[in-house]
């Protein structure tokens, strides 16, 4: 498959899709947005893929959507501007493929909308997260406004949001925003050693795992204890649970078939 602006390179079950548009930052324009669509389309229909790694090419991840077409939206078309970009992002967090995102350089509004919408966020100790749009007369429009209090807090995700200023790689991971960080020569194997760890787990527990943590975002506890306890009994009659337990009791490592 070709793209004019993502590179995807597959190995180990692991897609690497790298936002390959450096001359603007890896600015996310429509083409862009496009392009992302038709590659998570592709990884979702590749039994051979199993997990995704989302990165930048150059010094930045994302920086952001693309200001010049924003500024030459009407605004009658600004509400679908934003809707554009948020079905993309819920369908990367929706995927029961693991997502992570390497963020190698500047994650600024739209990228780091991004790299909130994926799974888990590996961050190099020379990013650079950020929600200015404030600074643009804007609010963050592609899920910054939803996710992030969600992940850090209402008052860390203010700070960020209300100031636009942005702060780096190991901030990011105290404010819990990223889940790991690495100086950047070990950013993607880090990022690739732990899609491999999760790879090697049984794919239906780990697409229910991704089931129940995203309820537990939106139910009340009682309801996701409800949930988590259905589907929880819904991996009983997997041949991969049999597998799982039986490989345990025989100390032996366990063959998963993702059924
Ligand atoms: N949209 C469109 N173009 C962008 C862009 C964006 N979000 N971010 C960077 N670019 C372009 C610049 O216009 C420039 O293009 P040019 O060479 O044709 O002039 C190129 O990328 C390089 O950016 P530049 O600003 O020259 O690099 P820098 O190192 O001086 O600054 C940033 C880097 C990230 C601090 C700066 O580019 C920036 O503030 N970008 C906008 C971030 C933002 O507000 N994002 C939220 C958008 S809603």
């Amino acid at each position: 498959m070709a793209f004019e602006h993502l590179l995807l390179e597959s190995s180990d079950r692991i897609v690497t899709v790298t936002i390959n548009r450096p001359d603007k930052l890896n600015a996310l324009n429509a083409d862009v947005l496009g392009e992302l669509d038709t590659a998570f389309d592709a990884i979702a229909g590749d039994s051979g893929a199993g997990g995704v790694i989302v990165t930048g090419a150059g010094r930045s991840f994302v920086a952001g959507a693309d200001i010049a077409e924003i500024a030459s939206e009407p605004p009658a078309s600004l509400e679908a501007f934003a809707k554009r970009g948020q079905a993309l992002f819920r369908r990367i967090e929706q995927s029961r493929k693991p997502v992570v995102a390497a963020v190698n350089g500047f994650a600024l509004g739209g990228g780091c909308e991004l790299a909130l919408a994926c799974h888990v966020r590996f961050a190099s100790t020379k990013a650079k997260f950020g929600l200015p749009e404030v600074k643009l007369g804007l609010i963050p429009g592609y899920g910054g406004t939803q996710r992030l209090p969600r992940l850090v807090g209402r008052g860390a995700a203010l700070r960020l949001i209300l100031s636009g200023e942005p702060i780096d790689g190991p901030e990011a991971y105290r404010i819990g925003l990223a889940d790991a960080v690495a100086e950047p020569e070990a950013l993607l194997p880090a990022a690739r050693s732990f899609v491999a760890s999760v790879l090697a787990n049984g794919p239906v527990a780990v697409a229910r795992a991704l089931d129940a943590v995203d309820l537990a975002l939106d139910l009340t506890l009682d309801e996701g204890l409800t949930a988590e306890a259905r589907l929880f009994s819904s991996l009983g009659d997997t041949a991969d649970m049999r597998e799982g337990t039986r490989a345990f009791l025989e100390k032996r490592a366990a063959a998963f078939r993702g059924a």
